[in-house]
């Protein structure tokens, strides 16, 4: 089975995010559906002006039934977490369009096009343009992506290896917005124990010095002997002089591991911490989504 084309490469310097509604008493007919999977030919076509450009399109729980006959085991809503004291809001979508590449001419031209084919069944509820901003980093001014799998791994930890859904993808995706004027006031040292990484040299604190409320002891979740693993594909997106931060997103063969890990962020669960980087910012949306593999995306045409 063969995974959508923008889920294993690395990271590129632009992405386009956009997610979709359904419209109030519209169903997925055979005309959205062979829309939906077109996806993957018209991404060929544009991979001529741009090699590195790539798409996911993916679906939330609510439209999946009307798409298919059958559902990922897994597919679910967003998590209510219990016990948060930081708030996890959950949006109200049904599509998920993930572009990436270099030229975001393409990625706009992408995006507006489909949007405008498919506006009789969907609204657009939100479009977000990344960037890669700087070495690739934060605004916070933190590298990010650093621990993302690589290689084969990239696939053994985003894709389903087996079973009718095989290839596909769990996404999960936030917009963070930043306090970045709360943020500018702390000295690189506090920021360093808020995040749990040196900012300069990007490496790992020493288990001593890094506080248990730092973003990175809040994500790193040992089972078995083994870290829990996700693939992340967030970046940076924001008005100059406006609201700005991160729009992240992880790929994963499996929703719980993203579950877990917001959780282990937000509330206090188990050791009566949470994760300190939220003092800096918060969570405004909340998606989750699965990305059926090319074979299964072309099934919608038939
Ligand atoms: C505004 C929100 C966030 C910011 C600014 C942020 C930033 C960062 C930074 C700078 C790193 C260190 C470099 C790296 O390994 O990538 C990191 C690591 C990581 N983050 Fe986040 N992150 C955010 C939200 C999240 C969320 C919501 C999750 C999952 C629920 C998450 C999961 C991870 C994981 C798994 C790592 C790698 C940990 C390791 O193995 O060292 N992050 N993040």
């Amino acid at each position: 089975m063969t995974p959508q084309s923008g889920i294993l490469p690395p990271a590129n310097g632009h992405a386009l995010f956009t997610m979709f509604r359904r419209r109030l008493g519209r169903r997925a007919d055979a005309r959205l559906k062979s829309l939906l999977a077109s996806v993957a030919e018209r991404i060929e076509l544009l991979q001529r002006d741009d090699s590195q450009v790539s798409v996911v399109i993916a679906f939330g729980p609510h439209i999946w039934p009307e798409l298919y006959a059958s559902k990922p085991a897994l597919l679910r809503d967003f998590p209510s977490i219990s016990g948060a004291i930081h708030p996890a809001p959950t949006s109200d979508v049904d599509v998920l369009l993930h572009l990436r590449g270099e030229r975001y001419d393409l990625l706009h031209e992408f995006a507006d096009q489909l949007s405008a084919d498919m506006a009789e069944w969907l609204e657009v509820i939100e479009t977000v343009h990344g960037f890669r901003y700087r070495d690739s980093r934060d605004l916070t001014g933190f590298v990010d992506g650093t621990e993302n799998p690589e290689g084969d791994e990239r696939a053994e930890v985003a894709l389903l290896g087996e079973g009718e859904w095989a290839g596909g993808s769990y996404i999960h995706l936030q917009r963070y917005v930043h306090r970045m004027e709360q943020w500018k006031k702390l000295h690189v040292r506090q920021q360093e124990a808020v995040m749990g990484r040196t900012k300069e040299s990007n490496e790992e604190l020493a288990d001593d010095d890094r506080p248990h409320t730092s973003h990175i002891s809040r994500v790193i979740i040992e089972e078995n002997g083994e870290e829990l693993a996700m693939l992340r594909h967030s970046m940076p997106y924001g008005q100059p002089g406006g609201e700005k931060g991160l729009y992240f997103i992880s790929y994963c063969k499996t929703p719980v591991i993203f579950e877990k890990m917001l959780t282990r962020m937000v509330a206090p669960t188990s050791d009566g911490r949470v994760d300190h980087l939220l003092n800096f910012t918060r969570a405004v949306t909340g998606g989750a989504f699965f990305a059926p593999s090319l074979e299964k995306l072309s099934q919608l045409q038939k």
